[in-house]
């Protein structure tokens, strides 16, 4: 990390405020990105964008749940998710696409990917993170964008409703069911990129065909509605 790094000592508003300002940066970011791609596209490949950022009292217990020090310098160096963007795609292929447009992203820096779509959590969890950091103001902010389709998007939505800190007692009932949700919404994921494929086929396009009259981000503007709790992020 940068010696800029130095100067937030023990100001965790001053944290905020960079967080803040690399989340409004690296949105629009992806905002261009979105018109970039789907400049090119029959279809629309960013469905919806999100972000939120960790509170203090999060970002401060989960340093002391690591046992990293508790400072601003240790947040930035250690924890990877201050910033949370999520980005809901349409279909499989948008995800790798999305993938590679944000290994090009300017002030955008990839450091890891956890790709729970090749290998699913135990739970049935399936996203891809890009994890990377964004350098604002000469500080540098670890950024974990989640990638999803809309499929994977609700289970995980919901999946989190049912269970999520709710100290519920294990119960293999529940862990089953939930599991086989998750692979029927895989298997409607196939179905939908395979729909998709033949539908373009059938209409002569390949995947770098433009026309505006198909994409629907020209009709539809998405409003994000937050939760008033905080999300499990
Ligand atoms: P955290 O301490 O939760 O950030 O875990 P981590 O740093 O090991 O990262 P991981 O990749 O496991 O998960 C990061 C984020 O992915 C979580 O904060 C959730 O938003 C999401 N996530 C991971 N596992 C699940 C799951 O089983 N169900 C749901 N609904 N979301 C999950
Ligand atoms: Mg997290």
């Amino acid at each position: 990390m940068t010696d800029h790094n130095l100067w937030l000592a023990d100001d965790w508003l001053e944290l905020q405020r960079v967080c803040a300002g690399c989340q409004e940066h690296l949105t629009q970011e992806i905002l261009n990105m979105k018109y970039e791609i789907e400049r090119n596209r029959h279809h629309t490949v960013l469905r919806n964008i999100s972000g939120r950022l960790k509170t203090l009292d999060s970002i401060q217990n989960k340093l002391v749940r690591y046992g990293f020090e508790v400072s601003p310098q240790s947040a930035c160096e250690n924890l990877h998710d201050i910033v949370g963007i999520r980005i809901i795609c349409s279909y499989l292929k948008d995800i790798e696409d999305v993938v590679e447009a944000l290994n090009n992203l300017p002030k955008f820096e990839v450091t890891e990917i956890k790709d729970y779509i090749a290998n699913p959590k135990p739970s049935g969890y399936r996203s891809l993170h890009v994890i990377g950091i964004t350098t604002i103001e000469g500080i540098g902010i670890q950024c974990e964008i989640q990638l999803r389709t809309t499929a994977m998007d609700s289970w995980a939505a919901l999946e989190h409703q049912l269970r999520y800190k709710k100290d519920l007692p294990d119960s293999t009932f529940v862990n089953q069911e939930l599991l086989e949700c998750a692979t029927l919404l895989e298997q409607s994921d196939i179905k939908m990129q395979a729909i998709h494929d033949y539908i373009d086929i059938l209409n002569g396009w390949t995947r770098n065909d433009h026309d505006d009259d198909h994409c629907e981000h020209q009709k539809w503007v998405s409003i994000h509605i937050p939760e008033l709790k905080d999300p499990k992020q």
